[in-house]
């Protein structure tokens, strides 16, 4: 059997709405994340997507079910056990979320001066290798305020990436960005997850581009889930919503030997 990274067991979240009754966002949903794969997280705005990461991490509470982490019931834990639980993943939200009074090369170094037992030496050739990778070098001494969007993404990916953590959460790590950079920044997940073996959980609109990646995709519509053990699979679904989307994301060509069989 595939180790396990992640599973979710029936679990439920919903959100009160402001004139009574619930938003409901997962129903129920079942699924795992493999260790050492990409797990693709699709599906319209709105959907989930996004609190499913946060979830995971422990930064909103469910309303029922469980969470577990490498078998690990991680539902409701606080205080010391999250630190913990949370040391194990890197992570990328959505608006990359940098200190704004550090420097590029600060927030980079920061996970490391915190979290490793590092000489200044070596931060500095490692964060220094990263911005290389990234196309960031020049800019170490900016703020935040003085990037473009794109750029501060690629700063909060570098950071994310520092630590080599054992799970990778990216919501939407290329937004904003050109494709060229885009796809580069596409291969050096695939390039630093052969090096570091970590399990990726990648929440992307970059469809088919990030379907190059994939070894699983996980698409949330209206409170479910489904499951594809790979991009090709999701061809073959009849299920509306999988037609619909597979459509409007990838094209009709992707189908053409859905009517050549
Ligand atoms: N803290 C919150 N309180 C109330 N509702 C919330 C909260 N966080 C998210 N929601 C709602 O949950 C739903 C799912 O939000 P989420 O951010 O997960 O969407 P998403 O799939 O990531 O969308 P996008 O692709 O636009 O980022 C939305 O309707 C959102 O308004
Ligand atoms: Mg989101």
């Amino acid at each position: 059997m595939r180790e396990i990274a992640i599973e979710f067991r029936e679990v439920v979240k919903s959100f009160a709405k402001i004139n009574g009754g619930k938003q409901v966002i997962l129903d129920h949903v079942n699924f795992t994340i493999p260790v050492g794969k990409t797990t693709v997280i699709a599906g319209g705005s709105g959907q989930g997507k996004s609190v499913l990461l946060k979830l995971i991490l422990g930064l909103m509470p469910l309303d029922s079910g469980r969470i577990l982490v490498s078998g690990e019931d991680v539902t409701g834990v606080r205080g010391r056990q999250l630190e913990r639980l949370r040391t194990r993943f890197g992570v990328l939200f959505q608006g990359a979320a940098l200190f704004d009074s550090l420097t590029v090369y600060e927030n980079v170094a920061l996970p490391l001066r915190e979290r490793s037992t590092k000489s200044e030496q070596d931060i500095r050739e490692q964060v220094m290798a990263i911005l290389t990778q990234l196309e960031l070098t020049g800019h170490e001494e900016k703020f935040p305020a003085q990037l473009s969007g794109g750029m501060r993404k690629r700063v909060g990916l570098a950071r994310a990436l520092q630590l080599k953590p054992e799970i990778m959460l990216f919501d939407e790590p290329t937004t904003g960005l050109d494709p060229v950079m885009t796809q580069d920044i596409y291969n050096l997940f695939a390039r630093t997850q052969e090096q570091v073996g970590y399990t990726a959980v990648i929440v992307s609109h970059d469809i088919p581009k990030v379907f190059n990646l994939a070894d699983q995709v996980i698409v949330l519509n209206n409170g479910e889930v489904d499951v594809f053990d790979s991009p090709e699979a999701m061809q073959w679904s009849r299920e509306p919503h999988i037609v619909e989307f597979v459509e409007s994301t990838m094209g009709k060509i992707y189908q053409s030997h859905l009517v050549e069989q």
